[in-house]
């Protein structure tokens, strides 16, 4: 690759960082990046999109990504299919003529035929009732439009993108999905990646929901790192949630993990790592209580651990209680009294290999 095209890739690169910023998508993830590619491949196409991710992953961002990639004239016009009642659905999605049903005291037009030559968001679709999967169906099929309480067939030439956080291969399977519906709608599935995936992203998105919502406001070091260790099972939402409210609550302007941990989810939350050092703490006193004497190779090789956790594992032990006997140049041996509550003596000698 020559200077010409390296430039030229770089350009191509913050073009596209721009756009995903202007959709509202903040993150240089390689899963972020990987999820937004596919989304600018398919966007120029007709093909059906179908998102899926957990809550909170970000599908509405993305589906004004593709709308705004695709290069389509028309409006993206976005319909949760969850939130409007069963009997208003019909009539939003393929609209009305006048006197259609009582209070139709005239026409309205649907929402395919607003998104004509545009995008139309099918938000929440697993939550869509199977009379209206059928008439969608119908209407995909043929790419025209009957208005409820009308006779004549509209052309609506729209792009669908459609989106859920329900396994929709599962209700298919329980009959509360049209299987048809699915395999029409799931031309090009695209899967947005869950927050805990993203790494870094976890940070740059609790930034820039600062610079939006709390301009001069500002997260310590240790606050981010807290943030990256936590999983967030509602992913962006809840993130954007604890950020801001961490905000209200801060005296001054730094953020700090301290302010974190005085609320839910972050309160009492202790990283998967120091979990981890906790478990292999609390083998070691197992395997000391139950031998009575020990060897700190044994302790390396029983857990499988390297010789720096093992040291770790040996102070945690010491600081149980065990009696730590220090040897000559890098070996060490203990004596040890097992923890609080145990009467054995126990005795842990041997080299950290
Ligand atoms: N990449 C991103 N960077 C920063 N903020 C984002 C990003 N993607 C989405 N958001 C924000 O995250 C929040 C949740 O996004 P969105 O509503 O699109 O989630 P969703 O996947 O549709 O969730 P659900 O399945 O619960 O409907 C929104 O406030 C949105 O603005
Ligand atoms: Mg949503």
């Amino acid at each position: 690759m020559d200077r010409g095209d390296n430039k030229t890739n770089q350009r191509r690169r913050a073009a596209d960082t721009a756009l995903a910023l202007a959709c509202g998508i903040v993150g240089t993830s390689q899963a972020l990046r990987i999820a937004l590619k596919d989304a600018r491949l398919v966007a120029p196409t007709t093909m059906p999109v179908l998102l899926l991710g957990e809550t909170g992953t970000g599908k509405e961002s993305a589906t004004n990504y593709v709308h705004r990639c695709s290069g389509r004239p028309g409006e993206l016009v976005a319909i949760n299919c969850a939130a409007i009642s069963p009997h208003l659905l019909e009539s939003e999605l393929f609209g009305h003529e006048r006197g259609a049903f009582t209070g139709a005291d005239r026409q309205r037009l649907g929402a395919f035929e607003r998104a004509h030559r545009g995008t139309l968001f099918l938000d929440e679709i697993g939550d869509m009732p199977l009379d209206q999967q059928a008439k969608l169906l119908r209407t995909l099929q043929e790419g025209e439009v009957l208005r409820v309480g009308g006779s004549k067939l509209h052309k609506a030439d729209v792009r669908i993108v459609a989106a859920t956080n329900r396994d929709l291969d599962g209700l298919a399977a329980q009959g509360r999905f049209r299987q048809d519906l699915l395999y029409r709608l799931n031309a090009f599935s695209l899967v947005l990646p869950p927050l805990r995936t993203r790494g870094h992203d976890v940070v740059q998105i609790a930034r820039a929901v600062l610079t939006r919502t709390a301009p001069g406001k500002r997260l310590s070091r240790a606050a981010e790192r807290l943030l990256m260790q936590y999983a967030w099972p509602g992913n962006i939402r809840q993130l954007e949630n604890v950020v801001r409210a961490a905000a209200v609550v801060v005296r001054g302007c730094v953020i700090t993990d301290d302010v974190l941990r005085r609320r839910p989810p972050l309160a009492g939350f202790t990283p998967a790592s120091a979990r981890r050092g906790e478990s292999r703490g609390a083998q070691a006193l197992q395997l000391l209580e139950r031998q009575g004497r020990l060897s700190a190779a044994s302790v390396q090789q029983g857990l499988k651990l390297s010789r720096t956790q093992t040291w770790r594992v040996l102070k945690m032990l010491e600081r149980e209680g065990a009696v730590v006997l220090r040897g000559r140049g890098c070996s060490a041996h203990y004596v040890g009294a097992a923890s609080a509550g145990s009467t054995s003596t126990a005795l842990l000698g041997g080299d950290v290999e």
